[in-house]
């Protein structure tokens, strides 16, 4: 009866949609346990990109069924939108996603909340995504969200409506003209919702295990993210570790198996806040280009620089890592040397924990110097890339289990154990 969760160790990107969709044939049931639309989970399928915002990544196949986790944050009009791009492309997702009741809803008046904390913070912004994610965590916090399951009550339009008022309060003189069209959109979407199973999750999840099938827990974002252990106050408004899976499903932490902690061969970073190796200069430019660094979800750049070590470390230790899944090591083909950051310069000292604070004081990162690796076309890797793999399980402490060297399902590379 094993859950196995897979998350990302970084800030977000590291190609944990490619990682899930790979995994999926092997579990009964594949759930999202936070985040929202927020996160743009990319798959290839027969050289065709495919990106997935709120719908779990495990669509695309036959065995297992899909769950929106209690922990999500959906939003309607987003949920609408993808169920219709997968039905025309002949996937109908009434078949194999189910809803958790205690999912909470994002309103559109969430979004234009977040606008207004963006614009208010002027240059200590997040750079959030501008979905609506903090604001309809601040509200099922405080306690005023409304959930999935409120749908199918007669009262569940003047609660929605109350709530929109109390946020449009909020908002005093924000541009709210677009608000009408972003309401008929929304409430399309609630049709669309209500044509889906929506299920008590955690009931759901621990017959499953119960009846002795797997789940795969499918997370957003990444562990630099998490609200409480990412860089505050840059982070998103959700548990991104491994903990997360259990609130975010409702299944005990004994339940859990594995953790498999994806990394990206080198660092990225979309918004604002500290990012201790990033390269602000014409090789991070390199890198961007080469590895089409640019948001899913919003198609902004990304920041890019080298793998930091001591950032992987401290996620893994908070996550409980079992294997590491290192993706896009094509994208570093033909970089070299490589520079891995294994330490830090904090404080004075030189240290490999991660900083209370690295707002106020950054970190310099201390690197270790490798020769790069050259990967010819289907060429499975070379020695240069194994030793950078070796060096990073070492640091780590976590073997890696599997490289990835290309977008398509084919291109993972399981590793000796
Ligand atoms: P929010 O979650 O949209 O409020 O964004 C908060 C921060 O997390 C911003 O820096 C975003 O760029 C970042 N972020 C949110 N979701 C993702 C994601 O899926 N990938 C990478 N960064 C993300």
């Amino acid at each position: 009866m094993p859950v196995d969760v897979v998350l990302g160790l970084q800030w977000g990107d590291e190609g944990k949609g490619k990682i899930v969709d790979f995994l999926a044939p092997d579990y009964d049931v594949v759930a999202r346990f936070q985040g929202g639309p927020n996160a743009g989970h990319t798959l290839y399928v027969n050289g065709q990109k495919l990106v997935l915002h709120s719908i779990p990544s495990g669509v695309l196949h036959e065995r297992p069924l899909n769950l929106i986790g209690n922990g999500v944050v959906l939003d309607p009009a987003q949920f609408h939108h993808e169920v219709m791009h997968l039905a025309a492309l002949g996937i109908d997702l009434h078949r194999n996603v189910l809803v958790s009741e205690r999912a909470h809803l994002i309103l559109p008046t969430h979004r234009l909340l977040d606008a207004a904390s963006e614009q208010r913070k002027g240059t200590g912004r997040i750079g959030s995504t501008l979905r609506g994610i903090s604001p309809a965590y601040t509200d099922k916090y405080a306690r005023n969200g409304l959930r999935v399951g409120d749908i199918r009550f007669p009262d569940f339009q003047s609660r929605y409506e109350s709530l929109r008022d109390r946020h449009l309060k909020q908002l005093n003189d924000a541009d709210t003209a677009e608000l009408n069209q972003q309401e008929a959109a929304w409430w399309q979407g609630i049709d669309t919702l209500r044509s889906f199973r929506l299920v008590a999750g955690e009931y759901f999840l621990n017959e499953v295990l119960s009846a002795g099938k797997s789940v795969l827990a499918e997370g957003a974002q990444g562990t630099m993210l998490d609200v409480d252990f990412g860089t505050y106050p840059y982070v998103t408004s959700s548990h991104t570790i491994a903990g997360g899976a259990c609130t975010g499903l409702g299944i005990p932490p004994s339940a859990v198996r594995s953790v498999f902690g994806v990394i990206k061969a080198y660092c990225t970073r979309v918004g604002s806040g500290p990012f201790p190796t990033e390269l602000d200069d014409t090789l991070g430019n390199r890198l961007r280009e080469a590895g089409q660094e640019y948001g899913a979800t919003t198609g902004r750049p990304r920041r890019c620089g080298w793998l930091d070590l001591v950032a992987v470390r401290y996620a893994a230790l908070l996550s409980g890592v079992s294997q590491l899944m290192v993706t896009k090591a094509d994208v570093l083909s033909g970089f070299d040397p490589l520079s891995i950051c294994v330490a830090y310069e904090w404080n004075g000292r030189q240290t490999t924990e991660f900083p209370f604070d690295p707002v106020r004081q950054q970190p310099q990162p201390v690197y270790h110097t490798i020769p790069g690796w050259h990967l010819g076309k289907n060429e499975k890797g070379n020695d240069c890339l194994y030793a950078f793999l070796d060096l990073i399980a070492r640091h780590v402490g976590v073997p890696v289990s599997h490289v990835s060297t290309g977008p398509e399902r084919n291109q993972l590379i399981p590793l000796p154990a």
